[in-house]
């Protein structure tokens, strides 16, 4: 077992893990994974050298070899930046269905657990606390219904300038969910060892405090 501590935060698309994970990182002085954004980073790529979706090994192969790097600007792929270009709901579909490979899972596996270095690791996803941190001495589960998700998605996206559609980011939400929780390989799922937090109706700090307190007490 590792002695450098992680928190997993696993849940589906636009719970807030993402605000919630840099929030308690932030708290607790500790590093982030973003493993979305690796699944992003594969996509974006695959599209890029115009790989078939289709095409498992593929795009495993691209994965494997995939030249990103984070800095406090954001992702970068061979040296681009690219952390607008990944959140293109194009690239989220993209990531979505080639997540569903065991190939390409295996390939980022140990790229995922190479971010746990001390102090400590706030992990988000959807299968940290099941599959890549199994000893991970807390894991949430964050939850909150789909329509309030897809609301807060909306908001950001139009905070950002970019037109969207609730009705549609809904159907997305939607297929996403269905895709990412009926997967074979490493489906989202609540650790049999996660607290699950319904974060509907509770603000980010609400939540960030809920986080840390579970911590304290663990
Ligand atoms: O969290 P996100 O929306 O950035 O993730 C993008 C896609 O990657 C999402 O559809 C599911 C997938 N993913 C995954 O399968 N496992 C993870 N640990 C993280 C993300």
């Amino acid at each position: 077992m590792s002695v450098v501590p992680v928190i997993t935060i696993d849940g589906p698309t636009a719970s807030g893990k993402g605000t919630i994970t840099s929030q308690v990182a932030q708290a607790l002085g500790w590093h982030v994974l973003d493993s979305g954004a690796l699944y992003r980073l594969t996509a974006l790529s695959a599209l890029q050298k115009e790989l078939s979706l289709d095409d498992e090994a593929a795009i495993a192969h691209a994965a494997e070899n995939l030249d990103v790097s984070f800095s406090a600007e954001g992702a970068m792929l061979e040296s681009q930046f690219v952390g607008d270009a990944i959140r293109a709901e194009e690239v989220g579909n993209a990531a979505s269905k080639i997540a569903a490979y065991p190939q390409v899972r295996e390939a980022l596996l140990q790229r995922q657990r190479n971010f746990r270095t001390l102090p400590g690791l706030v992990a988000d996803g959807r299968d940290m606390g099941t599959v890549v941190f199994t000893d991970a001495p807390l894991k949430i589960f964050l939850v909150a219904d789909v329509r309030i998700r897809a609301e807060r998605r909306y908001k950001q996206l139009k905070k950002k300038g970019i037109s969207a559609s609730l009705t549609s980011l809904l159907e997305d939400l939607q297929a996403r969910d269905l895709r990412d929780t009926t997967r074979a390989s490493a489906p989202l799922v609540a650790a049999a060892d996660a607290v699950t937090i319904d974060s509907s109706h509770l603000s980010i700090e609400d939540t960030v405090a809920k986080v840390l307190s579970l911590w304290q007490r663990s």
